[in-house]
């Protein structure tokens, strides 16, 4: 194989490059990185203005990210690769909790609350209960399980969007299970909102004539000792947008029953039991 760069050889010309004192699963993502990488440009002959196009994109991406802001995660859940990566790492047996994407809108350290606390503070929307229990794969229930919940306010906006305008840690709270593994709060029922879409990814969805909606959803991050952590969503079941969520985050045992109690204070029902695996 020559070592002068050549269209024919191009990935092996660059691979060949790499030390052997590289470590082995550098080595081994790298080699298929570029691989693909120049797979791509062949199969589609990448034109000069298209490769001028794609580095602007990515820099334009990187220049928004800052603390409050990952444009590239973003990117990577608009592509449906954060879902695939979750997917691959993340393999339960029949049965137990799914995982889905975590997105950008998780606060750490919210506030600890007692069950059957509200975590809307903007008395906005229709109150729901959200209850359930935290199991095992015997179906026991897990005690000191932690459930830290977050959601979008009536008005489609999480309280970090909303500085000043929603109170600080609305909808958000941390809940953990007693012995009988159950929890209870009462929230709003969420609403389907957009993605931030003012930057690169969403131009690139415009493009692409993509819309930036994802369904309604309660998002749950469930961990206990001795278990995997489940980072996930349930999801509004009447929801139009679950069949095109923006970043993929749908799965069909996550579509929760929302059930219309209306018993003069709270509007709606939801029950969802969370099934933890073994760690390891
Ligand atoms: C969310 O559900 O909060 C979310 C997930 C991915 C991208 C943007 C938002
Ligand atoms: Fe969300």
């Amino acid at each position: 194989m020559t070592t002068y760069f050549s269209e024919a050889d191009s990935a092996q010309t660059v691979n060949a490059r790499m030390n052997e004192s590289a470590n082995p699963r550098l080595r081994e993502v790298m080699t298929s990185l570029v691989e693909h990488l120049h797979a791509f440009a062949r199969e589609v002959q990448l034109t000069q203005h298209e490769w001028e196009l794609a580095i602007d994109f990515l820099t334009r991406t990187g220049q928004l990210c800052s603390r409050e802001r990952q444009e590239f995660i973003l990117l990577s859940d608009a592509l449906g690769f954060s879902m695939l990566v979750d997917a691959i790492n993340n393999r339960r047996p029949p049965g137990a909790t799914e995982n889905t994407v975590f997105g950008p809108f998780h606060v750490a350290n919210a506030p600890e609350r007692q069950m059957g606390d509200c975590i809307s503070l903007d008395s906005k929307g229709e109150r729901c209960i959200f209850e359930g229990r935290v199991l095992d794969p015997q179906g026991q229930p897990v005690a000191g399980a932690r459930i830290d919940v977050w959601s979008d306010n009536a008005d489609g906006f999480y309280d970090v969007q909303q500085p000043g305008i929603q109170p600080q840690w609305n909808n958000r709270g941390i809940f953990t299970t007693g012995a009988d593994g159950r929890y209870r709060f009462i929230g709003v029922k969420p609403v389907s909102y957009p993605i931030p879409h003012d930057g690169p990814v969403g131009q690139m969805l415009g493009h692409l004539g993509r819309h930036p909606y994802r369904p309604a959803h309660m998002h749950f991050l469930v961990s206990a000792p001795g278990f995997e952590t489940v980072v996930t969503h349930t999801f509004v079941g009447d929801d139009p947008y679950l069949a095109s969520d923006a970043v993929f985050g749908v799965k069909e045992t996550l579509v929760a029953p929302f059930e219309r109690i209306d018993d003069g204070e709270t509007v709606w029902r939801s029950h969802f039991d969370f099934l933890l695996t073994p760690a390891g």
